[in-house]
């Protein structure tokens, strides 16, 4: 596994690979996994598709400051190289990319890209400016490295759906393979931002998949609700949680994140858009996870 601080080194070894498996005909694919590190089996997962299905794997770990707020977590963000890097190595990974935050942005930024109306709600209401941020990195990223196909956590349901976008519009050559959640065996979806927690907080966030997959378990029964008596039945249940802050609970659909018709049956809205994204937002004392779940015609 070679580690690389600096992009033009990594540009160098990535072509020098292409070129070898071109004298023998052939075309290496290479799959991305971008990150902010502190690994978790969310992010293995994500390595191990990507194993799967390419030649060489990059795998980029760098805390994006630019998609953190003023008043966000970037100083305490959880890291630990050493203990990501022997993770990496583990599941395979061909190549770390780990530049330094002036490797990867040339002082002052002047451009950033931006995708809009799916931006402007759910985490984008909440953490002003913080897709600009990412889909500012992930494009730098896809022009590094130009993946055959980038792999992201369906955890972040929004961030999949902006870049798929943002991929579209910009005509990048790169596949986004979503992957899905990974949750502990009690529910709790991994997240970096999980180490946090104290153990009452920890316990209280079990709120988040319980109310999530009883939503769901009631939509695959066949129960007859609207789009609003679902969201309030969310809000209700998360709410009653006393150590939960909601930011948002939301059900928009999926991968348009356009808004619902709350009075009109969730079986009608999902027949009309295929996928509905139920994702919550809510703070357990300072820390802020996310969780959703994708509700889809049976
Ligand atoms: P980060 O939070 O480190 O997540 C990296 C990738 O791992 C994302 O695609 C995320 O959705 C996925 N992931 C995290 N937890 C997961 C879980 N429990 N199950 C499945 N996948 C999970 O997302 C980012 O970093 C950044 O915004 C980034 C895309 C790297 C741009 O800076």
């Amino acid at each position: 596994m070679k580690v690389f601080t600096e992009i033009p080194e990594l540009k160098k070894f990535l072509k020098s690979q292409r070129m070898t498996a071109a004298r023998e005909g052939k075309e290496l694919q290479v799959g991305l996994v971008p990150t902010m590190g502190y690994l978790h089996e969310g992010h293995a997962s994500l390595l191990r598709k990507s194993r799967a299905e390419n030649d060489l794997v990059v795998l980029s770990i760098f805390v994006n400051p630019i998609q953190f707020g003023p008043n966000e977590d970037l100083d305490r963000y959880p890291r630990d190289a050493e203990r990501d890097l022997a993770l990496a190595e583990r599941e395979g990974v061909d190549a770390v990319l780990m530049p330094s935050v002036e490797e990867m942005y040339p002082q002052p930024i002047r451009t950033k890209v931006a995708v809009a109306e799916l931006t402007s709600l759910l985490c984008g209401a909440s953490r002003p400016g913080h897709f600009d941020g990412v889909t500012t990195v992930v494009s730098k990223l896809f022009h590094i490295v130009s993946p055959q196909r980038a792999y992201f956590g369906q955890k972040d349901a929004q961030q999949v759906a902006v870049v798929a976008r943002m991929v579209k519009d910009l005509n990048f050559d790169v596949e986004i393979v979503p992957c899905p959640i990974v949750r502990e065996s009690d529910g709790l979806a991994l997240s970096s931002r999980n180490v946090y927690l104290s153990t009452e907080q920890r316990a209280a966030a079990l709120v988040l998949s319980r109310s999530l997959k009883q939503l769901e378990a009631e939509v695959s029964s066949g129960k007859s609700i609207t789009t609003g008596e679902a969201k309030g039945q969310l809000f209700h249940h998360i709410g009653s949680e006393p150590l939960a802050e909601i930011d948002y609970v939301e059900m928009v659909a999926f991968p348009s994140m356009e808004p619902l018709q709350e009075a009109n049956s969730l079986n009608s809205e999902l027949e009309a858009h295929g996928g509905i994204l139920a994702a919550v937002a809510v703070k357990f004392g300072a820390t802020r996870l996310i969780d959703n779940v994708l509700l889809t015609r049976k």
